[in-house]
């Protein structure tokens, strides 16, 4: 039976999210090309709604693509539909601590921040080690992880307003989105809650949808890697593949292989 997600309730303002997220358009370039240069066979935990995988599938590289969330599936679903790549993606319905492939692959990948939905460091364990019995030997695991800093958190803790738009039966909407940040456990719990409008401008109803995240310190994603088996290639402080360095990074992006 399927374990509920907090991405069911958030799946129907997911593209809007990443159509208006910063980061999204060199993320989703650098984990295309990625996924393009290997031979394959390419996995992509966390897929959502197929954002990068229905892209990389357009550029003819057949993706696995793992999610915990059926509703985030069905949007995958539909997006490759709509590009005439279904049959390029493999969907799977599982978690990152225990899913499983039917051969090794060559690349796993975890974009946009995902392995912090996994908010207790064993369960990141968990889920590195996974991905390690899951590659085979010499692949390739790259994920990206926040790169926290006071003035992300001081951003994070604002009131945005995210997007303005259009619901399915016409109405004007509003997101808005904050987050309550935990420096001491390195949690955050992004709050988001959707005003539908009238044509007055009138608040009909208020929607509110709720992410877990965390996030790492580079030496503790460091650790985890290593403790897991992994050797590491390298570490990038953004997605135009600049080495990290503290005082310029915007982002932690490791590339590390299973040794063979
Ligand atoms: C930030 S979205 C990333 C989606 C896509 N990779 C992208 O870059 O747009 C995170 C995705 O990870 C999935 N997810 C969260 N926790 C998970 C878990 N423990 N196992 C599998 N999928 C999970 C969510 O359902 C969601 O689709």
């Amino acid at each position: 039976m399927a374990r509920p997600s907090e991405y069911d309730r958030f799946a129907d303002i997911y593209q809007v999210w990443t159509d208006t997220a910063a980061s999204t358009p060199a993320n989703l370039s650098f984990y295309v090309d990625a996924y393009v240069s290997e031979p394959g066979p390419v996995v992509e935990l966390g897929v959502g709604d197929g954002r990068i995988a229905v892209a990389a599938a357009i550029r003819g590289r057949s993706v696995v693509g793992v999610d915990l969330s059926v509703a985030m599936l069905d949007q995958c679903r539909l997006r490759a539909q709509a590009a005439g790549v279904l049959d390029q993606l493999t969907l799977l319905n599982a978690d990152f601590r225990d899913f499983q492939l039917d051969q090794p692959a060559a690349l796993i990948a975890l974009p946009y921040h995902s392995l912090g939905h996994l908010v207790a460091l064993d369960d990141k364990r968990r889920a590195m080690a996974q991905v390690f019995s899951q590659l085979r030997p010499g692949g390739r695991f790259i994920f990206d992880d926040f790169l926290m800093t006071p003035l992300l958190i001081d951003h994070m803790r604002q009131v945005q307003l995210r997007a303005e738009y259009q619901l399915a039966n016409g109405a004007d909407a509003l997101l808005w989105v904050t987050s309550l940040v935990d420096e001491a456990s390195h949690s955050i719990k992004v709050v988001t809650w959707e005003d539908e409008l009238d044509s007055q401008g009138a608040l009909v109803q208020r929607r509110y949808r709720r992410l877990s995240l965390s996030w790492l310190e580079p030496s503790q994603a460091r650790a985890l890697l290593t403790d897991a088996g992994f050797v590491i290639e390298s570490c990038f402080g953004d997605f135009a593949g600049t080495p990290f360095a503290d005082a310029s990074a915007h982002e932690q992006i490791w590339l590390a292989r299973r040794p063979t």
